[in-house]
């Protein structure tokens, strides 16, 4: 990032193109499956989701000359984003005050095995879910649909949904018998976080369009895209030869360059296999040990993105009430404890009360004490760490009274840094395991070379921070 901004920060596609972007869509053609192989960058996921909708309206445009097609149908208990269009694809619990603004878009039953909207057991179904998606279009008409969009594994709506593994199979079919496009939002479980580059990989289909986002730039810039087969981007091209869509931002060179290190990182420390098998072994511990509880109703996920259900009671699965803000109790208690989860939320004609959500890549916090002296409760981080298999890797982000400097650590640990940014530090469980005194040394050691003291900034004047 630093090296780009030192040569080319802007360019705006309508008159540049930069290597950095031409070197990511070449990469990002590779990773994806089929005939996935043209990259189309914005700076959000909601800006991908936007964009694939309006991608989707414009292919029959093109295709045509003139189409009635342009509804999006979707799930329930779904997220998509938060701009207009985005928002009436999604299916959960933000749309309410906006509802008169949202576009009509259909949605259907979610793919949701715990709490079957057809009160059916996933190994005896005939995935129904799927099949509402040929209902709802029966019923449409689909002359005016454009594209089905899905998430592959739930994120932020639902709490870490797996669909039954014949879904996107079905799905597939049916959007090819009734023409409409297939939407994979992958802005959550996209780039390696399931265990598959893509999580759609292990549903054996390719889609037609996949929007990605945050795992595709680590956070370390705004990044969104939407990858599209090479067939849609050929209607365009033999078409008006345009799209007619557009943000200053999108395409920059500097959030080209960050994706491009992202998924070296990601090649190089084999962090996607990482996700797979640690995921795994995670999600075995913590069905183990969570599902005895009598307020854990279910335990599911796939790689890193994991999702714990709490129910009220378990036989009955009936929710916490909305308003008792079980969810956030639960996440704020958790974070005293070094834990951060994000309360999914369930939605449907009930109103369900929220998930928590636990989600890799697995982020601990150990707060220091004013001296740099481990805090009171970083027994329990060993313990969730214990959780890990051995050759885990996860990330500790040590805040304290000093910055901490990733050389410096390296140092300590003897070469264990994996990536890392100042206070970032990601390491392997053999080292800290053994470590309690570890982390004082490397505090002793950062103190001994003077780093500075981090003020915190002026928060309260920041629009959405808590
Ligand atoms: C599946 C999915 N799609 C779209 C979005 C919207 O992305 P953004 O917050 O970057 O606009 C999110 C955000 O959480 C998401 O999880």
């Amino acid at each position: 990032m630093v090296r780009q901004a030192g040569k080319v920060a802007f360019s705006h596609l309508s008159r540049w193109t930069s290597k950095p972007l031409q070197d990511l869509a070449d990469v990002v053609a590779g990773l994806a499956p089929g005939s996935l192989n043209k990259l189309y960058l914005i700076s959000g996921g909601s800006e991908a989701t936007e964009s694939a909708l309006k991608m989707a309206r414009q292919y029959y445009v093109e295709r045509d000359g003139q189409s009635s097609k342009y509804r999006i149908i979707s799930r329930w208990n779904s997220f998509h984003g938060n701009t207009l269009g985005s928002l009436s694809m999604t299916g959960d619990k933000r749309r309410k005050k906006y509802t008169p603004l949202l576009l009509n878009f259909p949605h259907i039953a979610p793919a949701y095995c715990y709490r079957c909207p057809f009160g059916k057991k996933p190994d005896c179904c005939e995935v129904d879910c799927a099949l509402d998606l040929e209902r709802c279009l029966k019923m449409e008409g689909p002359e005016y649909v454009a594209a089905f969009i899905g998430e592959p594994v739930g994120g932020a709506a639902c709490g870490a949904i797996v669909p039954h593994p014949d879904y996107y199979k079905i799905v597939r079919q049916i959007c090819d018998h009734y023409d409409i496009l297939l939407i994979d939002d992958e802005v959550m479980a996209g780039f390696g976080r399931t265990g598959s580059m893509f999580a759609i990989e292990a549903f054996g289909v390719v889609l037609d369009l996949i929007c990605a986002a945050k795992g595709m730039s680590a956070g370390y810039s705004p990044l969104g895209a939407v990858i599209a087969k090479e067939e849609i981007y050929e209607v365009f091209k033999n078409g008006s030869g345009v799209f007619v869509h557009g943000h200053t931002y999108g395409g920059n060179p500097l959030s080209a360059a960050v994706a491009l290190s992202v998924i070296d990182v990601l090649q190089k420390d084999k962090v996607v296999e990482n996700a797979r098998t640690v995921g795994a072994h995670l999600l075995a511990q913590l069905q183990e040990k969570l599902l005895p509880f009598p307020f854990v109703g279910d335990v599911r996920g796939k790689g890193l993105l994991l999702g714990v259900e709490i129910v009220k009671d378990k036989a009955t699965k009936e929710p916490y009430p909305v308003g008792k803000g079980m969810a956030e109790k639960i996440t704020q208690v958790l974070i005293k404890h070094g834990v951060i989860v994000y309360p999914g939320n369930l939605y449907n004609a009930l109103e369900l009360q929220k998930a928590g959500l636990l989600q890799g890549p697995l982020l601990f916090n150990l707060v220091l004490g004013v001296k740099g002296s481990l805090p009171a409760n970083a027994k329990n981080l060993f313990f969730l760490l214990d959780l890990l298999p051995a050759d885990a890797q996860w990330s500790v982000s040590v805040i304290g009274p000093q910055h901490v400097n990733l050389s410096t650590i390296a140092i300590a640990l003897g070469g264990h840094v994996r990536v890392g940014i100042e206070d970032n530090i990601y390491y392997s469980k053999g080292v800290l395991a053994t470590n309690v005194a570890l982390v004082d040394r490397i505090v002793g050691i950062a103190r001994a070379v003077g780093r500075e003291i981090a003020e915190p900034g002026d928060v309260g004047r920041i629009w959405g921070c808590a």
